[in-house]
């Protein structure tokens, strides 16, 4: 039978996990079977169909001719197309935000919460279709001007993970869908249900108001299609979602071709607790950055950094805050649970080899350390302390809700700590030390993409750029100016004048 999830989208067993455009979905039953599993319960949740190399060639065909309309359509018309997509998800908000609760297993309030990511950055692709600005140069040459535009880009590939496997799509595709671009999905093959019902939702509403394709959807049964696609220069930018390990490799394979890429990789977060912070604020920030989504944001606080005088007592808060969300862990869909499980029982592996490392290493598990019994992939949130920041799962990042405390005695002994991992994601401090906000705001200070001051490393709003630096790739997505990556800049100088001088005042008399 069909989950009640699944049916209120109108998915089925057995769907084309292939949008090849022109309101079709692909009738390809030979090319593998994707089987996504309910995280909760351990069942497979509906069969998806694989694409074939033949479905991506159309797919790629298509694309390159919906280009060639789509980037002189302009950039407010290409804000209307958005905008139906985020009415249409508005619409479906409910649905959608529970199919992703039920395939990824987050709460049901932070489903909804990412499909309202989907609908804040069409709101801001909207307005932005309005300002894609370029700058004016004054000449050094009289009756010269010099401007700069921006042009659309090409094909934009999106490689998802599993644990956004909506919103992250949408940053990208909204974004470059203003900017004049075509988006070919290729989502984590543990979430192709959620994929397949924003594809539905975004290509319906976009093909009642008669725009063209702008999105298309392929799933891989194995890694062959993505690692081609990878690899396609038809591809002009390659925007990889996932581990460290893997977007090294797309990283390296995309530049060797001179593609572009933009890569959203691990992150190691860490929040630093001074002496003078309000631990009315500090705890339940601590508490959802590392609960929140059973540990597997990217932006998940996986280190955490007290001054020894509060030490104690901050940890025996977090312990009991760790204890109440304890109560409320189960099946994601009910509203009433704050944690459901982790993905996949590998997840759960890495979880538990991680408690191990952490004992073995010196370690004590303050709460949690173990795997629930129950059916499905859920867990205890945990909390170890007495490790140094250099043993090996501290510089590592375990998708799962486990969070090292540590010690210190001066900022600046907290902000290198805090800085000395391979990541270079999020970052927060809670203090009421002004001093110490912008110290820690300064150049000198957090190396991440992200610094917060009394609120956690997770939870970004869509309005600002996202990403991180050092091993975490250094792209960034969503707001402010990252619609940049998205187009390909032109410098444009034009000559009115009767002469023709020469920069740089160069003399070349004939
Ligand atoms: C991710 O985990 O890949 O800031 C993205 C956050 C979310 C996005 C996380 N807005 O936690």
């Amino acid at each position: 039978m069909t989950h009640p999830v699944l049916a209120a989208l109108g998915l089925k067993d057995n769907e084309s996990g292939t949008y090849l455009g022109h309101g079709e979905w692909s009738k390809t039953a030979d090319a593998g079977v994707l089987e996504p599993i309910n995280p909760t319960d351990g069942e497979v949740l509906a069969r998806v169909q694989a694409s074939s190399q033949s479905d991506y060639d159309t797919i790629v065909e298509r694309a390159q001719a919906a280009f060639a309309v789509w980037r002189t359509t302009p950039a407010p018309r290409r804000g209307e197309a958005i905008r139906l997509c985020a009415d249409a998800l508005r619409k479906h908000k409910d649905a959608l935000g529970s199919l992703v609760a039920l395939e990824m297993g987050k709460s049901k309030p932070e489903g909804d919460g990412e499909v309202q990511e989907m609908i804040d950055i069409g709101d801001f692709a909207v307005g932005l279709s309005r300002q894609l600005y370029g700058l004016t140069m004054h000449s050094e040459r009289p009756g010269h001007r010099m401007y700069e535009q921006w042009h659309p880009l090409g094909l934009v590939g999106v490689i998802s993970a599993f644990n956004f496997p909506v919103a992250v799509w949408a940053w990208n595709s909204f974004i470059a869908a203003i900017c004049g671009d075509i988006t070919i999905w290729k989502p984590s093959p543990k979430t192709p249900l959620s994929a397949i019902a924003s594809m539905k939702i975004c290509n319906e509403a976009l093909r009642a108001a008669g725009f063209p394709d702008i999105f298309f959807l392929f799933n891989d049964a194995g890694t062959e299609l993505a690692s081609n696609f990878v690899d396609d220069k038809r591809i002009a930018l390659v925007s990889f979602t996932g581990s460290t390990k893997v977007g090294r490799v797309v990283g390296e394979r995309v530049a060797r071709r001179m593609g572009r890429s933009l890569l959203e990789l691990g992150g190691n977060n860490a929040i630093i607790v001074d002496a003078s912070a309000d631990l009315k604020l500090a705890i339940p920030a601590i508490a959802f950055g590392a609960v929140g989504t059973a540990g597997q944001r990217c932006t998940t606080t996986r280190r955490l950094f007290v001054h020894e005088s509060i030490h104690d007592d901050v940890l025996a808060k977090l312990v009991a805050a760790f204890k109440q969300v304890e109560k409320k862990i189960g099946d994601p869909t009910d509203p009433a649970n704050l944690m459901g499980p982790l993905n996949s029982r590998d997840a759960v592996q890495a979880y538990l080899d991680a408690v191990e490392k952490a004992k073995a290493s010196g370690g004590k598990v303050e709460t949690g350390g173990a795997q629930i019994e129950r059916k499905g992939n859920f867990v205890l949130p945990t909390i170890v302390t007495g490790l140094s920041n250099d043993a090996e799962v501290m510089q590592t990042e375990t998708f799962a809700p486990i969070l090292y405390v540590m010690k210190f005695k001066t900022l600046d002994e907290a902000i290198a700590l805090q800085n000395d991992v391979p990541q270079g994601l999020s970052s927060s401090i809670f203090t009421a030390n002004l001093k110490a906000a912008e110290a820690f705001l300064s150049a000198a200070g957090s190396d991440c993409g992200i610094a917060n001051v009394n609120i956690g490393t997770s939870g970004a709003e869509i309005g600002g750029a996202f990403g991180g630096e050092k091993e975490t790739g250094g792209g960034r997505e969503s707001g402010s100016d990252a619609w940049r990556a998205y187009m390909r800049r032109q410098t444009n100088t034009i000559n009115y004048s009767d002469a023709l001088p020469l920069a740089q005042g160069i003399k070349f008399d004939l």
